[in-house]
């Protein structure tokens, strides 16, 4: 299958324009999301082998899951559970609905398979999106894997009001997810990188607080179960600014962090098409970023003793690169650019691979990997 998509299907989508191509998948998904035959049809071909794995509370069927960014809508939920995903992180969601940035704005670097975005929270807004997911739910279609919602903060509203910003979008969302992870790191919103520092950071933190945990008279009977709450960080932070990151999570109770999202760094290159690409502004996603993410993982897992779970994402492409997160600390992991360059059944490939490198290494449980190779 993978041979087929790299040497069939990828030429003839790589012919047109990347956006229009990521628009078209998606209302083919979800045209499948909503036809049972087809939905079976797509899991029958797709779906992964067992591989569970329980983390904050939530049980996970296989630890390989769809990264933030690619359904910004709502619009295929179903369809990724049929695609193997052992589970989804929708968004990003802004409390305001936007447009996001012009375009275009994502480009592919075909040579490197990586991708250039700026497409700056383009999404419906919270309010929205909860009736989307209000909507999956009443069709008795939600699935059973774990969902997450990927926070961002809306281009409209200034630094000083992101607590609110965040805290509205979990207040009007927390029905319908998961977990949750507040996103401070995409380079695409001006300033909201800054929003990683710590004092911004808690105070983000604490007004999600309050909505997770509001004071006795203001509690609601449908308010028992705690949603865990990630941070995403940038992989161009420093290691210092990371270590000032994780004091505050783990003193703030911070469920798990997502490392990394793109890069605005980019790697040397000799190849004209490549260095066009790079040219653009945006964040640096696939094959390139692999192995900063990595650093960062291996850095937090030995900086926490492993106590803070790690959801490692960037240029994951296959059961190898999946291996190396797990074995520097990754608990789970995420996948985006590897769909696009290796098409829909890299999930179930990768999954595989897994199940045999834990065969390989005698461990029963994916959870005897974690950290192993720190
Ligand atoms: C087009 C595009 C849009 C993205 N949008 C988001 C987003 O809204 N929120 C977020 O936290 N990360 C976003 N990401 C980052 C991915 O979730 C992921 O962290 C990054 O692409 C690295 O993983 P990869 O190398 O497997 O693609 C986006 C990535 C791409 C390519």
């Amino acid at each position: 299958m993978s041979w087929w998509y790299r040497r069939v299907v990828r030429p003839l989508l790589f012919a047109q324009e990347a956006e229009a191509v990521h628009e078209r998948t998606m209302r083919a998904l979800a045209a499948a999301s909503r036809n049972g035959v087809l939905l079976g049809a797509v899991n029958a071909f797709f779906n992964a082998e067992s591989l569970p794995i329980e983390l904050f509370g939530l049980k996970f069927p296989n630890p390989v899951g769809l990264a933030a960014g690619m359904d910004k809508y709502a619009t295929a939920v179903p369809a990724w559970q049929a695609l193997g995903f052992g589970f989804t992180e929708l968004g990003g969601v802004t409390l305001q609905a936007q447009p996001g940035n012009e375009r275009p704005r994502l480009f592919r670097a075909i040579a490197e398979e990586a991708i250039v975005n700026r497409m700056g929270f383009n999404n419906p807004g919270a309010a929205a999106f909860a009736a989307a997911l209000a909507d999956w739910r009443a069709r008795g279609l939600w699935p059973q894997h774990p969902v997450g919602i990927n926070l961002g903060k809306s281009k409209v509203t200034p630094l000083e009001e992101a607590p609110k910003d965040y805290a509205e979008s979990f207040r009007l969302l927390r029905p319908y997810a998961d977990f949750f992870v507040v996103n401070v790191s995409s380079p695409n919103t001006p300033g909201l990188r800054k929003l990683q520092d710590r004092a911004a950071l808690e105070e983000i933190l604490a007004a999600i607080g309050e909505v997770e945990n509001p004071t006795a008279t203001a509690k609601d009977v449908h308010h028992n179960e705690s949603r865990p709450i990630l941070v995403k960080v940038a992989p161009d932070l420093a290691l210092e600014a990371i270590d000032e990151i994780l004091e505050l999570a783990l003193a703030r109770g911070v469920a798990g962090i997502v490392a990394t999202n793109t890069t605005v760094a980019r790697p040397e290159t000799k190849d004209p098409d490549t260095q066009r690409v790079y040219s653009e502004a945006g964040g640096l996603s696939g094959r390139p970023l692999r192995q900063r993410s990595t650093e960062v993982i291996r850095h937090i897992y030995r900086q926490t003793l492993g106590r803070l779970p790690i959801v490692g994402v960037g240029g994951i492409f296959n059961a190898d690169d999946a291996w190396e997160k797990i074995t520097a600390g990754a608990s789970l992991i995420q996948i985006y650019t590897a769909l696009v360059y290796e098409g829909p059944s890299v999930t179930k490939s990768i999954v595989s691979g897994l199940l045999g490198r834990m065969k390989k290494a005698g461990l029963n449980k994916l959870s005897d990997a974690i950290g192993t190779g720190t």
